[in-house]
């Protein structure tokens, strides 16, 4: 039973760890437009439907990710189905949601917390910093397995897609907790980590504001613009001040129910426009 995508959970706020979470935060603050905070070594951007935080610690780690559930009731209904498969619960580390929050690690180690928003995400466009909700998160795994397993049996996403290599080996598998396409991805990679995060910016001329905005500063485009199979999704790719992979993405999937659909593990299944970041 999909009771991730029941929850209508969606990608709330995301946690870097960082040797310089100040350079990263100044970073964020400027290429993608929000507006920074700070609390001793923990940073805080805000804009407009996306919130990043960064903390003291190792580069390139993901310190976690948290999914807003539609409300309470929701969140509940989770908490019972994820204790029911018997993942141990830890406590929520975010300070954006309040004490109903719990977070569980997946079996790459990544936390993954869900809460509901105290203040609920306006994701409308309206006049001021650029459209681009923080939409997904990917990371990379050596089990695909089992990861798979722990997002859709015990947290109960949805399988949206699956890449397979010649031998038949899940290469990506591309989950949901609700219509959209993906709010998580794994990649089959020799070493887990953090693939990237992505920003939703919805519309092709959106993606054109963020790479003018982006070249007004001088910050380049590393990847596309191109167009991902699963998804459908346009993207371009830019990299943080840590190395850290950002998506700007538009277009993406809307999935209200089909089955799950297979492709093939090839440079054109990742952009259809030209080349492709191979992760294995
Ligand atoms: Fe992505």
């Amino acid at each position: 039973m999909s009771v991730a995508v029941a929850a209508g959970a969606y990608l709330h706020h995301i946690e870097l760890e960082s040797g310089d979470p100040a350079a990263l935060a100044d970073f964020y603050g400027r290429a993608m437009d929000m507006a920074v905070e700070h609390k001793g070594e923990n940073w805080i951007c805000r804009g407009p439907a996306r919130v990043m935080l960064f903390k003291k610690g190792k580069a390139n780690k993901l310190g976690y990710a948290a999914f807003a559930c539609r409300d309470e009731e929701a969140l509940e209904t989770l908490r019972a189905h994820v204790q029911k498969q018997k993942v141990a619960i830890i406590p929520s580390p975010s300070t954006q949601f309040d004490k109903r929050a719990f977070a569980v690690q997946d079996p790459e180690g990544n936390r993954m917390v869900f809460g509901v928003a105290n203040e609920p995400m306006d994701p409308i466009r309206k006049r001021g910093p650029i459209h681009g909700p923080l939409q997904h998160v990917t990371v990379t795994s050596t089990n695909m397995a089992a990861i798979e397993d722990f997002y859709a049996n015990k947290l109960g996403f949805a399988v949206s897609d699956r890449v397979r290599n010649d031998q038949g080996a899940v290469t990506t598998c591309f989950l949901r907790c609700n219509h959209e396409h993906h709010t998580v991805a794994i990649f089959l990679k020799s070493e887990a980590g953090l693939d990237h995060h992505s920003y939703e910016a919805g519309e092709w001329g959106t993606i054109k504001d963020w790479a003018d905005h982006l070249g007004s500063m001088r910050i380049p485009i590393v990847w596309g613009p191109g167009r991902h199979g699963p998804g459908n999704n346009l993207f371009i790719f830019i990299k943080d001040t840590d190395g850290n992979m950002i998506e700007i993405s538009a277009e993406l999937e809307v999935v209200h129910d089909r089955p799950v659909k297979e492709w093939k593990h090839e440079p054109y299944t990742l952009n259809m426009w030209g080349p492709a970041i191979m992760r294995s």
